[in-house]
């Protein structure tokens, strides 16, 4: 049975893209079978940030009924993609909410392990398209208050959404820094498990830039090795995260210790979860 992972979050520049492609390469590498979906038919990156410009048709054409959606089906090293278009006339006369329609076709007449959703941020009608088409939902969010508050927003529209779905939060852009929220207190807090954690690393922007996503530039990458530990675990597969990432850990762990707090952040987790549930 094929998987249908949407790539969520309530914010914008959280990580969703640069996760879901990399996600989608490191299951490809477990031996899975992948198609990888832009669903952010507004501001669409897919195609970008998986350096690939060599395709004929989008997600576009088979919402306007231009084009089978099969034939959106774009090959990529391994494993597949749909594109959404760059052009803005193409945004004109498209339903996003037929989507599900489209999909069904995939998944019947595709063999596919994994079919990745790169979602758009919020709770527009392209977002919720993805919240309901998909039957798990990870939600990509960076340690801090506003992103996480916007992550229960969403888990209150998901609940109206038919279908129990699996949902859980990957925390991207992890320094390790004593203001950021951890992930057990934000496991207490929204009461969905947190399955990954991805550190924040320099190298994912020099990957964008180049255009090649950042497990292929870098593959031994802080980044890299936290998407590889979520692939992993999301196919149940063991996976030994190296020495020296340990350690790094526990240095930072214990330079918060010693290291008195600048930041002009909420300085506890305490007045951070006051914070979250008072916007709430
Ligand atoms: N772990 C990370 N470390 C450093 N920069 C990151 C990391 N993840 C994403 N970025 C950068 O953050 C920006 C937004 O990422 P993107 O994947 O486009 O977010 P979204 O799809 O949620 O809008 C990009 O410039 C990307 O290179
Ligand atoms: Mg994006």
């Amino acid at each position: 049975m094929t998987r249908v992972i949407g790539i969520c979050s309530g914010k914008g520049g959280v990580g969703k893209t640069t996760v879901a492609t990399n996600l989608s390469i490191a299951l490809k590498d477990l031996g899975k079978r992948i198609l990888i979906i832009d669903c952010n038919l507004s501001t669409p990156h897919l195609a970008y940030y998986l350096g690939a410009t060599d395709y004929k048709y989008t997600l576009n054409d088979a919402l306007q009924g231009k084009v089978d959606i099969t034939s959106t089906v774009t090959p990529y090293y391994g494993m597949k993609f749909i594109p959404a278009s760059l052009d803005m006339k193409d945004l004109v006369a498209i339903d996003p909410m037929s989507f599900k329609k489209h999909l069904k076709k995939i998944l019947a007449s595709k063999n596919l392990d994994f079919v990745i959703l790169d979602s758009a941020p919020g709770l527009g009608r392209e977002a919720v398209t993805v919240l309901d088409a998909a039957d798990e939902i990870i939600f990509v969010t960076n340690p801090f208050a506003p992103t996480i508050n916007d992550v229960m927003r969403s888990l209150d529209v998901l609940k109206e959404l038919k279908g129990g779905k699996n949902v859980s939060i990957v925390l991207n852009m992890v320094t390790g820094n004593p203001h950021e929220i951890s992930a057990n207190s934000i496991n207490d807090l929204t009461h969905i498990p947190v399955v990954g954690e991805i550190p924040f690393d320099q190298n994912v922007i020099l990957s964008m830039v180049s255009k090649s996503p950042i497990i292929n530039y870098k593959s031994s990458s802080d980044a890299s090795l936290g998407i590889r530990a979520l692939a992993a675990h999301l196919v149940g597969a063991e996976f030994k995260m190296p020495a020296h990432v340990k350690v790094k850990k526990v240095l930072q762990k214990m330079k918060n210790y010693f290291t008195p707090q600048k930041v002009s952040m909420p300085q506890d987790e305490e007045s951070v979860k006051e914070e979250v549930f008072i916007q709430k």
